[in-house]
């Protein structure tokens, strides 16, 4: 039998796949792809020409132990409808749709599930996956799920109330900090400077990349670089104050719309 099954090759199914690989911890060998698009296929065999490619979602769920459901939320339930005959009591379905519930996928197909929320910064080998057991789950297999994701990022073991909040936190927050940033460049372009955007954006990604190694290295916490950068008296205490006046009604409306949306 082989290892992992791959449903769905989009933008995360990719990662997780390539990741895993560059990683080392499982070769191309070990997996089995099938996805929507089956010129897609081809294209994959020819970058890892040891991986075993299926002709349908079934195949592929009947040959491997670990099956990655990477389609879009909406469609999971087609693809589980479609593969549930092909699955064994050892199979193990591992969905990355925060939408739906590990109850339902058990519901649908009676076998053992793990809920997973990567996020886009695994593609650089960072960031947060997230993951949820269903009891059938033994250790033997959460510490393989965790050997994998831990070549491509940290792994947080949650319970799956929590998922909303957290999903915000890892893996809505990168689009939320490039939204966030483009703001922040977009006003700088406002301001009537001779510098052009592709400056502006520079300065502030190399900032911001700066910033966020300041607070991992060195475990700094958000009030000590405030107060390291905002000298009393100065420019940067200023622009503080004005965050701190108007940015929590903004940041409680956000979560307010998308925890809803959950
Ligand atoms: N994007 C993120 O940052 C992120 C983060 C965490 C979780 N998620 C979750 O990850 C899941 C996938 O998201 P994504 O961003 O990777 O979406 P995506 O780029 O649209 O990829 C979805 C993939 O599903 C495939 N597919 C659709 N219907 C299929 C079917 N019936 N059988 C086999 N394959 C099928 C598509 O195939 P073809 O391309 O071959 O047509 C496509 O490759 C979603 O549930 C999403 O909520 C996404």
């Amino acid at each position: 039998m082989i290892q992992i099954g791959f449903i769905g090759y989009g933008s995360m199914g990719s990662m997780l796949l390539q990741g895993f690989i560059k990683s080392g911890v499982i070769t191309p060998e070990e997996i089995i792809i099938s996805t929507r698009t089956k010129s897609k296929l081809e294209d994959i065999k020819n970058k890892y020409p040891g991986i075993n490619t299926a002709n349908n979602n079934s195949d592929a769920a009947k040959n491997a132990k670990y099956i990655f459901v990477c389609v879009e939320p909406l469609t999971v339930k087609e693809v589980l409808a479609e593969i549930k005959d092909s699955l064994s009591s050892e199979s193990v379905i591992i969905s990355i749709a925060g939408t739906v519930s590990i109850k339902n996928i058990v519901d649908l197909t009676r076998t053992k599930v793990v809920k997973l929320i990567p996020s886009l910064t695994s593609e650089v080998s960072e960031g947060i996956s997230l993951v949820c057991y269903n009891e059938q789950i033994t250790d033997e297999e959460a510490t393989y799920i965790e050997a994998l994701l831990n070549g491509i990022s940290r792994v947080k073991r949650i319970k799956e109330d929590d998922f909303g909040l957290a999903t915000e936190l890892t893996s809505c927050a990168p689009g939320f900090f490039a939204a966030i940033l483009d703001e922040f460049v977009q006003s700088a372009l406002r301001q009537n400077s001779a510098l052009s955007q592709k400056d502006i954006e520079d300065m502030v990604i190399q900032t911001f990349y700066g910033t966020a190694k300041v607070l991992t290295e060195q475990h700094m916490s958000f009030s000590e670089m405030v107060r390291r950068v905002a000298t009393k008296g100065g420019i940067t205490e200023e622009g503080v104050k004005v965050f701190n006046a108007e940015l929590p009604e903004t940041f409680d409306k956000m979560f307010e719309v998308t925890l809803n949306k959950h």
